[in-house]
């Protein structure tokens, strides 16, 4: 039998996922690449709304930014969302993301403060801030770029959303599992005690909804969460892996964070 003698009642569906995986030697060209790709974004659409994360990887394309709007890019119509926030801090608190925020992007750029949002750490029921939060990324549309780190290597979450969340979820307030909180403590003097264990953060939907994404990682400690969110199952155990389904994502690694892939 060939193949158009194939008759078949129903007709089939076809669904093709694509990751891009782009390695580079070092850091350095990571960061300038990713820094470019936001740039470029925002040059194509300067209304943009990009998913921002915080932590020790996008400070490089970041500062991409910073140096492009000196160059200037001008960011006056950008709208971000983060993707998370601790639960029960000051704003300005060492571990506020907002914080980090302003120190590491929105300090040197000219996105209006009103066109900026973080989930807020001082609200006093968090679950109430979910969803309120919520609610800002349905009325303000679709995320045109968003950009993730990936957390602790073994269960390589991507904006905290460890095991036991699913791929439906939404924003809502979670536990911080010990790979995060221990992850963390680097930035509160090495002490465990004083890393917050609630957070508010965007779900795995509000994620895979963004029309393209990009993932950062450097350095050799993120290996293993990159082979099994690029090689292992794909599923809820290990977030990452499920940006295998997004039509349109791009991992950007250095030869550190890419060296377990294919072996
Ligand atoms: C931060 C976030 C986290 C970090 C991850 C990696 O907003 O959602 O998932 O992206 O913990 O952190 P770094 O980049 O510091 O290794």
């Amino acid at each position: 039998m060939t193949l158009e003698h194939v008759v078949t009642e129903s007709k089939p569906s076809r669904l093709i996922y694509k990751t891009e995986v782009i390695i580079f030697p070092n850091a350095k060209d990571v960061d300038v690449y990713s820094g470019n790709l936001i740039n470029q974004q925002i040059y194509n659409k300067p209304d943009s709304k990009l998913t921002l994360a915080t932590g020790s990887s996008p400070i490089g394309a970041y500062q991409e930014m910073i140096r492009e709007y000196k160059a200037g890019l001008d960011m006056s119509k950008l709208l971000t969302t983060n993707l998370d926030q601790y639960c029960y801090i000051p704003k300005n608190h060492p571990l506020s993301y907002e914080r980090f925020m302003n120190e590491n992007l929105f300090n040197f750029v000219n996105i209006p403060p009103d066109r900026r949002f973080i989930p807020n750490s001082e609200a006093s029921d968090p679950d109430i801030e979910a969803v309120r939060y919520e609610q800002i990324l349905t009325d303000t549309g679709q995320a045109d770029l968003v950009i993730l780190g990936i957390g602790p290597k073994l269960t390589g979450h991507i904006a905290f959303n460890g095991p036991g969340s699913s791929v439906d979820s939404r924003t809502r307030v979670i536990c911080l599992d010990e790979d995060t909180i221990e992850a963390n403590s680097r930035f509160c003097c090495d002490d465990k005690n004083q890393v917050p264990c609630l957070a508010i953060s965007q779900g795995i939907a509000n994620i895979l909804e963004g029309r393209k994404i990009i993932l950062i990682a450097k350095g050799a400690g993120k290996a293993e969460g990159i082979r099994s969110a690029l090689e292992g199952p794909i599923g809820t155990h290990m977030p990452a892996s499920l940006l295998r389904y997004h039509p349109d994502t791009t991992f950007i690694l250095d030869s550190e964070a890419a060296s377990l892939l294919g072996k």
